[in-house]
C-alpha cells in the first residue's frame, strides 16, 4: 500500500514518535514548517485602499491609485463576527493598501483585542512606525505583531520599487523603532528585476541591522495587479533560483526563520533550488506536513487555486498531487519550459485525494478573471 494514503493529520512530534523517516534537509523543513503557513482561522481585512507608496509591482492597488476605505462600523461588525466563533483562536490581519493611513486603526486594534481576538497582525510599509508616539499607541492597543515590507538595503533601489522617494529612510526607522519597542516583527522582501542582483546583500544587511527579527518572507512576485503591465520586471524561476538559495542560506546561518511559500511556487522549482531529489520519501514527508498544516482550510488555498494551472508537463509528474502548480499568468507569459516533472518511481501511485485542485490546462483554456481589486488595471 502506498504509505501516503494511510497518513492522517500529524505534527512534528508525531512524526518522530511514529518512527517515520525524517527528512533531514533543513530547507525543506523550514519551507514546510507550520509557521510558514497561514493559520486556518486567519482573517485578512483589507481595510484601506489608499497608500503612502506607489509600488510598481503592487498586486492590490489600481494603477494610478485606489481610493477605497472601509467604514469603521463595517470593520467593527466583521471583528464581532470573527470573535463570535472562537476568538482566542483567531488571527486578524489588518492590511490594505496601507492600513496605517486610517485614523481609527488604534481604536480598531484595541477593539479587536477587547473582543478577545487572539492575535492582531499589521501588514504595513512601516512608514508610520517612524513616529514613536503612534507606535506606542498601537502597542498599548494590543498589536501582537507586524509584517513590514523591506525590499532593498539600497535606498535608490527601494525608492524606485516603491515609487515613493524618501520613504526608504522612514521604513528603515520604523522597523528599528518597532524592534526596539519589543514588537515581534517579520519582514517581507519582494523580488523584482530592480533588486534581484543585490538581493543576497539585502539579506546580509537585514541580518546585521535588524537583530531580533521573527523571520523574513522571501517573496517571488505574484503575477497580479500592476506588475502585469510591466512583465519585463518579473524575474523567471530560473533567475530566482540563485538569489533565493543564497538568501535562505544567509538567514539560516543568522538563525532567522525564512519563509518561502510552498503553495505559491511550483514544487519542482523549490526542490531544485535546494538540491532536493523528488523521492517517494520526500513526497511522503510533504504529505505529512500538508496534513499537519491543515492545507486546504486556509482561504489562500482556494483563492489561489483559481489562478493556478497544471501544464502538460505536470501530467506525468510524481509530485503533481502535492504541488500547487504554476501561476496561469506566468505560464501565459513565460511558458512552462522551466518545470521539471518528477519521474514516477516503480510502483508509485497517485494519492487518493490530491491536495491541489489547480486544473490541468489540457482540459481546456483557462480564463483568469481580474478580481475586484484589479478592476481598471490594463492587462497586456
Ligand atoms: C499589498 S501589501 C499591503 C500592506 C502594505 N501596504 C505593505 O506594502 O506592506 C501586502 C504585501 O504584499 C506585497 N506585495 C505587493 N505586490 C506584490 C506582488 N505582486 N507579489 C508579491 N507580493 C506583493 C507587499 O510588498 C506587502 O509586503
Ligand atoms: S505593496 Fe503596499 S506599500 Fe506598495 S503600493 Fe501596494 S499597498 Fe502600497
Ligand atoms: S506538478 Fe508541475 S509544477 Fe508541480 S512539481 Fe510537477 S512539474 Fe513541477
Amino acid at each position: 500500500m502506498d504509505g501516503d494514503s494511510v497518513v492522517t493529520m500529524q505534527t512534528d512530534g508525531h512524526d518522530a514518535r511514529e518512527g517515520l523517516a525524517p527528512v533531514e534537509n533543513p530547507f525543506l523543513r523550514s519551507i514546510y514548517s507550520r509557521a510558514n503557513c497561514l493559520h486556518p482561522r486567519a482573517f485578512f481585512l483589507r481595510i484601506d485602499g489608499r497608500c503612502s507608496q506607489d509600488c510598481d509591482f503592487c498586486n492590490i492597488l489600481e494603477e494610478g491609485g485606489s481610493d477605497f476605505s472601509s467604514q469603521t462600523g463595517y470593520i467593527k461588525r466583521m471583528l464581532r463576527q470573527i470573535a463570535s466563533l472562537k476568538p482566542h483562536d483567531a488571527v486578524v490581519n489588518f492590511t490594505g493598501g496601507e492600513p496605517t493611513l486610517r485614523k481609527d486603526l488604534v481604536m480598531l486594534t484595541a477593539y479587536a483585542k477587547h473582543l478577545g481576538i487572539g492575535r492582531v497582525v499589521l501588514q504595513t510599509n512601516g512608514i508610520r512606525f517612524k513616529d514613536k508616539v503612534y507606535l506606542d499607541a498601537m502597542l498599548r492597543a494590543g498589536l501582537d505583531d507586524a509584517l513590514i515590507s523591506f525590499h532593498s538595503h539600497i535606498e535608490e533601489v527601494s525608492d524606485r520599487m516603491t515609487r515613493a522617494p524618501g520613504t526608504w529612510r522612514k521604513t528603515h526607522e520604523g522597523i528599528a523603532n518597532a524592534l526596539a519597542a519589543g514588537l515581534p516583527v517579520s519582514l517581507n522582501a519582494v523580488i523584482t528585476s530592480d533588486n534581484i542582483d543585490t538581493f543576497a546583500e539585502t539579506i546580509d544587511y537585514i541580518c546585521e541591522h535588524f537583530p531580533g527579527l521573527e523571520g523574513v518572507i522571501l517573496s517571488p512576485l505574484q503575477p497580479h495587479g500592476r506588475i502585469l503591465n510591466r512583465m519585463e520586471k518579473f524575474p523567471t524561476y530560473t533567475e530566482l533560483k540563485a538569489p533565493i538559495r543564497a538568501a535562505a542560506e544567509r538567514l539560516m546561518a543568522a538563525d532567522i526563520h525564512f519563509y518561502l511559500s510552498y503553495c505559491e511556487n511550483p514544487l519542482c522549482w523549490l526542490l531544485d533550488t535546494f538540491d532536493i531529489e523528488p523521492t517517494p520519501e520526500v513526497r511522503q514527508y510533504i504529505v505529512r506536513r500538508l496534513n499537519a498544516n491543515t492545507c486546504g482550510e486556509c482561504h489562500l488555498s482556494t483563492t489561489m487555486d483559481k489562478d493556478k494551472v497544471k501544464t502538460s508537463k505536470c501530467e506525468t509528474c510524481y509530485m503533481q498531487d502535492v504541488c500547487f502548480g504554476l501561476w496561469g499568468r506566468y505560464n501565459e507569459h513565460f511558458g512552462a519550459d522551466e518545470l521539471r516533472p518528477a519521474p514516477f518511481p516503480d510502483g508509485g501511485r497517485r494519492l487518493r485525494k490530491p491536495f491541489s485542485v489547480a486544473p490541468y490546462i489540457s482540459q481546456g483554456d483557462r480564463v483568469f478573471a481580474a478580481g475586484a481589486a484589479f478592476r481598471g488595471v490594463p492587462i497586456r
